[in-house]
């Protein structure tokens, strides 16, 4: 959205609502209704492409979105509020004022300032700074939004830097895509990590299929986040904290930490009475091992993030089932064993084994009126299917 626009739009609240009402109402004609009511089709076309954007932008934001402004590429890249707002947290504790060295629509920006924190933000396009400063404005914060180079600017005592991980036009062939490599993050992470070296306090966030190459560094902190099951972010944080692995997982808006090494390996063993999948974050940061030890649970493999334990351990950071059977991954003869069982519908999972699930279920030819889960997975070197249900309601909120 161009910076007139954006002016234009702020300056009319009641469009802005009216937008949402036709939306609502009038759907896919809604442009033309807009237009009948006497309004510029551009300025038209904006308010109604800004309230479908408040809309998918609850997921994130809760209701403040309904407030707030922005463009599709800041959504799609901006951090969910509660993580956002749990960073900034952090931050709090070390009392200095934080530059963000690229706001985007200004998410994390907004929740340092209603940490309490002074901060400063830097963004590199202007039409982006801009909507940074006005959803600072609409939800009352003082935050001081400029348009610079996170690389040329001066650096305070604390610096957050969520670098664009978005390749846009001729690189991304046309359209913007998600980079996976760091060196093609804007600005390029190993360049941003070396003008962030000496600050006291710092926070890199990430893509979360960051290689942890990047990030096991002398004195870094390495966290991986989840959000209700999605591994949503990595976060580097560097200076004043303790060298470790930290997954984060928030289910039900609660948030669970635990920490390790990364390097700790589970030990092996067969499959027992309940079957535990562990949470994203907490495989992402390598931590199996460590949760392993809190459920008496082992693996079956040492490569396959599934834990197998002999009793039911309430845990927000993995999903549990009750093991059935343990059967060779043969697909006619589990044809015949579930038919047996009259299984309609399966959840099929598979790690370790390269069965493709969708493969799998059209060999396996399901009718009946049960449902069960199949984990296709491997013991050292077998290949093994092991059907189960879902564990016993020990208690569902934190089991999941
Ligand atoms: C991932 S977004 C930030 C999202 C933000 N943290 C949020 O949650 O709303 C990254 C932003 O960095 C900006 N950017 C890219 N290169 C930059 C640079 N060299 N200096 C400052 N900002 C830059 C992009 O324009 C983009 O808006």
């Amino acid at each position: 959205m161009d910076t007139s626009l954006l002016a234009a739009l702020q300056a009319a609240p009641q469009l802005q609502r009216r937008a949402a009402e036709v939306l609502e109402t009038e759907g896919d004609r809604a442009a033309p209704a807009l237009r009948k009511e006497g309004t510029d089709p551009e300025l038209a076309a904006a308010a109604l492409t800004l309230a479908v954007l408040r809309r998918q932008a609850r997921a994130k934001f809760g209701e403040r979105a309904e407030r707030m402004y922005f463009t599709r590429e800041g959504l799609e890249q901006a951090t969910r509020w509660p993580v956002a707002a749990r960073r900034a947290a952090r931050f709090a504790q070390c009392e200095a004022a934080v530059t963000d060295l690229c706001c985007g629509i200004g998410t994390d920006v907004l929740a340092f300032a209603e940490a309490g924190l002074a901060v400063e933000a830097v963004e590199t396009s202007p039409e982006t700074a801009a909507i940074a400063k006005a959803n600072a404005e609409v939800l009352g914060l003082d935050v001081r939004v400029r348009v610079g180079d996170a690389l040329e600017v001066g650096l305070g005592e604390a610096v957050f830097a969520d670098p664009a991980r978005r390749l846009g036009g001729a690189r991304a062939g046309g359209a913007s895509r998600r980079s996976f490599d760091p060196a093609a993050y804007s600005p390029p992470l190993d360049l941003l990590l070396q003008r962030m070296r000496g600050v006291r306090h710092a926070a890199v966030k990430l893509g979360p299929g960051i290689g942890h190459e990047w990030m096991d560094r002398e004195g870094a902190e390495a966290e991986w986040v989840s959000v209700d099951r999605d591994v949503v972010e990595a976060c580097l944080w560097l200076g004043g904290t303790a060298a470790c692995h930290r997954a984060s997982v928030c289910r039900d808006g609660v948030w669970h930490e635990m920490t390790g090494t990364g390097r700790a390996r589970a030990e092996t063993g067969e499959v027992a009475e309940y079957l535990y999948e562990p949470d994203g974050a907490v495989i992402r940061a390598g931590l199996v091992a460590e949760l392993a030890e809190q459920l008496g649970a082992h693996t079956g493999h040492e490569d396959i993030a599934y834990l197998y334990g002999g009793d039911l351990r309430a845990t927000p950071f993995a999903r549990a089932w009750k093991v059935e059977e343990v059967w060779p991954l043969h697909p006619k003869k589990l044809r015949g064993l579930l038919a047996e069982r009259k299984v309609g519908r399966l959840t099929i999972k598979q790690r370790g084994t390269g069965i493709v699930p969708a493969e799998l279920r059209r060999q396996l030819k399901l009718k009946g009126p049960n449902e069960a889960t199949l984990v296709a997975t491997r013991l050292g070197e077998r290949h093994v299917a092991i059907l189960c249900s879902e564990a016993p309601a020990l208690s569902r909120s934190s089991l999941g």
